[in-house]
C-alpha cells in the first residue's frame, strides 16, 4: 500500500466515489433525498452482503458454539418495557434558540456548533425508538416499536433456542438485521443513520467465566477487522469508564477505527451480565434459568447466564472498510484510484474483459463469464479501451481482471491481471477456474 496518511478530503473522496460508481446513493434522490437515509446501489449492495457474509462466516459458520436466528423487527412492546428501552433509551436533546438547530447535548458542550450561540434550551430526554401502530386502529393500545437493536431477539428466544438446539454453555446466538433509531443528529455519511444494519451475537456464559469471555471476544473481534485488511494502527480498543457504561453493562470496550474525523466506534463488546434475561424473566414470568445437570464435575445447579455481546454495525463497518481501502498511486505514469479491498469484500471478485468488440472475442468472453459465474461474482465489460476498463475495475476494488485477446482464439489462454500489483500472467482456459480459486483462497461466496 502506498504511504498515505488520513487526508482531510478522504471522506469526500470516498463519498463521491460511492455515488459515482454505484456503491451508495442518497435515498429518494429524485425527491431531494430523505434526511440521512441511503440506498445501497449495484456495487454497494454486493459489498454490504460480503461484509455480512464475512461476519457470518467468522461468527457462525466456522464455529460449533454459535447458532443463528432471524427475529421480527416489530415485536410485542412488552419486550422494550422489560429491556429498559422505553424508560431509558434516550439522548439529551437541546435546541439552539438563535438558529433553531437541534443537538445532542452530550456531543456539543455549551454552544451551538452551527451558529456559535450559547443561547440553548435546557436539555430534555428524547426516546430514540421509532413508534408505529399495528393494525387499523391508531390509539394507545396499538403502539409498537421498530427494534432499536437486534439483541433483544436473542434474549426473548433464549429458551426456544436452548430447547431446540440442546446447546450447553457457553454458546452464542447470532443475528444480522435492520435496526432503527430516531437519531437526533445523524451524520458523517452512513456512520450514523436512522435505519442501519447490525451484526450482533449474544454469548451466554456461566457468571464466574464472564470476565474471561469478555477478554476473548474483544480479542476475536479485533482480529476480524485486521484479518479483513484494516491496519492495526487504525484500530484501537477503548474501555468505557463507569460513567459511560450503558444501563445493562458491567464492562464495555469499543473497537474504534481511525475515521477521517478521528477514532470513533465501529463495534461495542459488552458484558451485559444477567440483566436482560432477568428482566425478561421478571416481566414475562417465564423461567430463563440454565440448568446444569448432576453427574458432571459441577454440582447440579440453576443460574441465569451472563451474556457477552459483540455488537457491530454492518453499514458502519462497510464504510470503515471503504475508507481503509481507498488509495491513490501511479501506474505507467498515470494516477489511479484503487480500492484495496480484501478479496472477500470486493463487490466483484472477477471482471471478464474482451480486448475489443470483435464478435469472436465477445463470444469467447461470454463463454468464460458463464464458466466463472457459478463460482464468483463477476462483472463483464466491453466498453472503452482496456486501460480505462482496468482503471474502472481498480476503482471499485475488483481483485482480478480476466482479459480475452486475439491470441486467446488460437491458444485457448487468457490473461489474469491482479489489482494491487497490476501484474499479469497468461493462463490456459482449462486451468483458469482453479487458478482463480487458489488466488481467492477458495473463499468465493
Ligand atoms: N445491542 C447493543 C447495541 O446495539 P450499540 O453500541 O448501540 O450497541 C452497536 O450499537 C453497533 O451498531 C455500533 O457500534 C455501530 O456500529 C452500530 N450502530 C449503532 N447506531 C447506529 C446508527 N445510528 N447508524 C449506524 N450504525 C449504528
Amino acid at each position: 500500500m502506498s504511504d498515505k496518511g488520513v487526508s482531510d478530503d478522504l471522506l469526500e473522496k470516498v463519498v463521491n466515489l460511492c455515488k459515482r460508481r454505484g456503491f451508495i446513493f442518497p435515498s429518494a434522490e429524485i425527491y431531494g433525498g430523505f434526511r440521512s437515509a441511503y440506498d445501497y446501489g449495484p456495487l454497494g449492495s454486493l459489498m454490504l452482503r460480503n461484509v455480512k457474509d464475512a461476519w457470518w462466516y467468522f461468527m457462525v459458520q466456522a464455529r460449533d458454539d454459535v447458532v443463528a436466528i432471524d427475529a421480527a423487527i416489530l415485536s410485542n412492546p412488552a419486550v422494550w418495557k422489560a429491556s429498559g428501552h422505553l424508560e431509558s433509551f434516550s439522548d439529551p436533546l437541546v435546541d439552539c434558540k438563535n438558529c433553531h438547530e437541534r443537538w445532542r447535548q452530550d456531543k456539543i458542550g455549551d454552544s451551538c456548533p452551527s451558529c456559535g450561540s450559547s443561547d440553548l434550551t435546557g436539555s430534555r430526554e428524547f426516546n430514540l425508538m421509532f413508534a408505529t401502530h399495528v393494525g387499523p386502529l391508531v390509539d394507545e393500545s396499538t403502539v409498537a416499536y421498530l427494534r432499536p437493536e437486534t439483541a433483544q431477539g436473542m434474549f426473548i428466544n433464549f429458551a426456544n433456542v436452548l430447547a431446540t438446539t440442546r446447546k450447553k454453555l457457553p454458546f452464542g446466538i447470532a443475528q444480522i438485521g435492520k435496526s432503527f433509531r430516531n437519531e437526533i443528529t445523524p451524520q458523517n455519511f452512513v456512520f450514523r443513520t436512522r435505519e442501519f444494519e447490525q451484526m450482533e451475537m449474544e454469548y451466554f456464559v456461566a457468571p464466574d467465566e464472564a470476565d474471561q469471555w469478555f477478554e476473548y471476544w474483544c480479542e476475536q473481534r479485533m482480529s476480524w477487522y485486521t484479518g479483513l485488511g484494516i491496519s492495526e494502527s487504525k484500530l484501537r480498543l477503548r474501555h468505557h469508564d463507569a460513567e459511560e457504561l450503558s444501563h445493562y453493562s458491567a464492562a464495555t470496550a469499543d473497537i474504534e477505527f481511525l475515521f477521517p474525523w478521528g477514532f470513533d466506534e465501529l463495534e461495542g463488546v459488552a458484558n451485559r451480565t444477567d440483566y436482560d434475561l432477568k428482566a425478561h424473566m421478571k416481566a414475562s414470568g417465564v423461567n430463563l434459568e440454565y440448568f446444569v445437570p448432576p453427574g458432571n464435575e459441577a454440582e447440579a445447579r440453576r443460574f441465569v447466564p451472563y451474556v457477552i455481546e459483540p455488537a457491530a454495525g454492518a453499514t458502519r463497518c462497510m464504510m470503515a472498510f471503504l475508507i481503509s481501502a481507498y488509495d491513490e498511486d501511479v501506474v505507467s505514469g498515470e494516477k489511479r484510484v484503487v480500492m484495496r479491498l480484501d478479496k472477500r469484500l470486493a463487490p466483484y471478485a472477477v471482471a471478464v474483459l474482451p480486448l475489443s468488440k470483435n464478435e469472436e472475442l465477445m463470444k469467447l468472453s461470454r463463454k468464460v463469464l458463464h464458466m466463472l459465474q457459478p463460482h464468483f461474482m463477476c462483472d463483464y465489460d466491453e466498453t472503452q479501451s482496456i486501460g480505462k476498463r482496468y482503471r474502472r475495475q481498480d476503482e471499485i476494488g475488483t481483485p482480478f481482471c480476466v482479459t480475452i485477446d486475439f491470441d486467446s482464439l488460437q491458444d485457448n489462454a487468457v490473461t489474469i491481471r491482479e489489482r494491487d500489483t497490476t501484474k499479469q500472467k497468461r493462463v490456459d482456459l482449462a486451468s483458469l477456474l482453479a487458478e482463480l480459486k487458489t488466488e481467492t483462497d477458495g473463499f468465493t461466496v
